[in-house]
């Protein structure tokens, strides 16, 4: 982890190569990342539920949610299903992801719930205030100043309201060992360069959390599971295939192979021809709050 607040850590999914800040992104990029998202909240809704529940556990019972960098609506849905007595504001920067969040908040028929907000964190606070719950799922790297924009949450929260900050660990692994293909260490090889490209790389928030006023408790989520091959087949093959479209020019002439294979449909050891997929990977929970 590292204190440098300006980077601007991304999903492989969002990553073409470059590292523009994240509303210079193609409606392609966006598309592609909405996927993504998607796909993350069905594959992981298990790991994810528990999360929301520990959270929804310490919220008591708020009026006023807002959902900080929506996205399509992952946390915005399991909030509003939960608290059915509340309104969720869904704010992003994104009119791509803000639209596709409607469209599924009103086949899901809690549109009399939710409330998009389309706002940039980085340039003014959106007109929202006396919330009760906040929550910033893998959103807050994205932002500029984050010390800023926890000052405006604090300012926009009541009193014994709950801030939940949410990132990913890193991105889910899922390559098996293999020894006839020889996949042993891949799976770090990569995690190493992803790293050391800054994707999706955030601080500790505890310090400022505080520093803003909040009092924090922090909890990680872990999860290893078996999915079902059709399900986490396409997701492991989307996931290595942004890594391998990002990071190609760094991966070795030994491990290139090795992914091409796993990304061959022909292949009899491709990622979706397998059955002993193991996803596993963890959240961090910062939640924190307003004394
Ligand atoms: C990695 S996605 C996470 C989406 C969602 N919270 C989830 O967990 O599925 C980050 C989201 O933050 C939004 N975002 C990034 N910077 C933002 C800003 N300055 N203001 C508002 N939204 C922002 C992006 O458009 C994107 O939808």
């Amino acid at each position: 982890m590292t204190n440098n607040h300006h980077q601007h850590g991304h999903h492989p999914t969002e990553h073409t190569g470059s590292h523009s800040h994240e509303h210079s992104h193609s409606p392609e990029d966006e598309a592609r990342m909405a996927k993504m998202l998607d796909l993350d909240a069905s594959v992981l809704a298990d790991h994810l539920a528990e999360v929301t529940d520990w959270i929804a556990g310490n919220a008591g019972t708020p009026h006023k949610i807002a959902d900080l960098g929506s996205g399509t609506g992952t946390g915005t849905i399991a909030l509003a299903r939960h608290f059915t007595a509340g309104t969720v504001y869904a704010v992003d920067s994104s009119k791509t992801m803000l639209e596709r969040l409607h469209s599924r908040v009103v086949a899901l028929g809690l549109n009399e719930h939710v409330v998009t907000v389309h706002a940039d964190l980085d340039a003014q606070w959106p007109e929202i205030g006396n919330l009760d719950l906040v929550w910033a799922a893998s959103s807050m790297h994205h932002v500029a100043k984050p010390a800023k924009t926890f000052a405006e949450v604090f300012a926009a929260m009541n009193a014994g309201g709950v801030f939940a900050v949410i990132e990913m660990d890193g991105f889910p692994r899922y390559i098996p060992e293999d020894l006839e293909l020889g996949t042993h260490g891949l799976e770090a090889r990569i995690r190493a360069i992803i790293d050391n490209r800054g994707w999706n790389k955030y601080p500790d928030w505890e310090t400022d959390l505080v520093a803003a006023g909040f009092e924090v408790e922090q909890r990680i989520f872990s999860y290893d599971f078996a999915p079902e091959p059709e399900v986490v087949g396409p997701y492991a093959e989307l996931l290595l295939g942004n890594v391998r479209t990002g990071i190609a020019d760094q991966l070795s002439p030994e491990d290139l192979p090795i992914i091409d294979a796993l990304l061959d449909q022909a292949h009899p050891a491709a990622l979706v021809n397998r059955t002993d997929i193991r996803l596993r990977g963890s959240r961090t929970v910062w939640l924190a709050r307003k004394p």
